[in-house]
């Protein structure tokens, strides 16, 4: 197993690449990582994430609390919202948050990133929601993200920026330069008279081909927060990811997501 000083130095290596890459300004962005069900490791609030060393990165429990810092340091203001995804996703080990400039455009544009334009973005990220706007550092922006947190490994938070968590801290930090890589083409092609976008049938090849990698986490291949009245998936909804989602009780998907939900918060009681 990889011992916690290798893990923060691997956050402090990618809190440099979230920095040179230009997805955060100045002390922007957060990163953690899970270390075992009660144990936590994430970036301190109000530093450059650019430049920060292993004795920078805090130790905080399941709530948040701090276990371990070095004087001078904090958790991250965010890390609530950090908590509520372990919480609703057991299978998330870690979590990265930015505020990269196409993704985050499109988050205070209010436009989700839900076209399929290009193969590889309807492969490894489906549709990417935004979240209602919620004041940093309370609980409104994991309230918001809850909603999400079943059907998606990424979402735009409104007017802030974007969120993504996987099964490792690489696969976090890959799945944000994705969403901002999908939200670069999506604005260059629309300055470009818009995208023409992928067809129903080529959506559902990729879905396929999603479902026999096996690759993991949520994705709308599988499941889907608007798979309803005979929609196969959000990118054949209309961008509905936006809109209210609306309950409906023939689709299985729905189903099963709400109860995993609700054991998950039974057994997290
Ligand atoms: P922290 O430095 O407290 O993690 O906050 C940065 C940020 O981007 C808040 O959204």
């Amino acid at each position: 197993m990889v011992n916690e000083f290798e893990i923060k130095k691997q956050i402090c290596d990618i809190g440099k690449r979230i920095y040179n890459q230009g997805m955060v300004a100045a002390n922007d962005g957060n990163i953690s990582v899970k270390l075992n069900e009660h144990e936590f490791l994430c970036t301190p609030t109000g530093v450059s994430k650019g430049f920060m060393t292993p004795e920078y990165i805090c130790k905080v429990d399941e709530n948040g609390k701090v276990i371990q810092a070095n004087p001078g340091f904090k958790p991250s203001s965010e890390i609530k919202m950090h908590m509520r995804v372990y919480k609703e996703r057991p299978d998330v080990n870690s979590v990265v948050h930015a505020h990269p400039i196409y993704a985050t455009s499109f988050a205070i544009a209010g436009i989700p990133l839900t076209q399929p334009i290009m193969p590889e973005a309807v492969i490894a990220l489906g549709c990417v929601p935004i979240a209602e706007y919620g004041t940093p550092s309370t609980e409104e922006i994991p309230d918001a993200v809850s909603k999400y947190l079943q059907y998606f490994d990424a979402v735009l938070l409104a007017n802030h920026g974007a969120l993504t968590y996987s099964d490792t801290l690489l696969n976090a930090y890959h799945k944000m330069e994705s969403v901002e890589f999908y939200a670069k083409l999506l604005f260059n092609s629309r300055l470009l008279g818009g995208p023409k976008e992928l067809s129903e049938e080529q959506v559902q090849r990729l879905y396929e081909i999603r479902r026999q990698f096996g690759l993991k986490g949520k994705h709308p291949a599988n499941i889907c927060l608007n798979n309803k009245n005979g929609e196969k998936s959000c990118h054949n909804c209309g961008g509905g990811c936006h809109s209210e989602a609306k309950e409906n009780t023939n689709a299985d998907s729905d189903v099963i997501a709400e109860i995993t939900k609700r054991v998950l918060e039974q057994l997290n009681k």
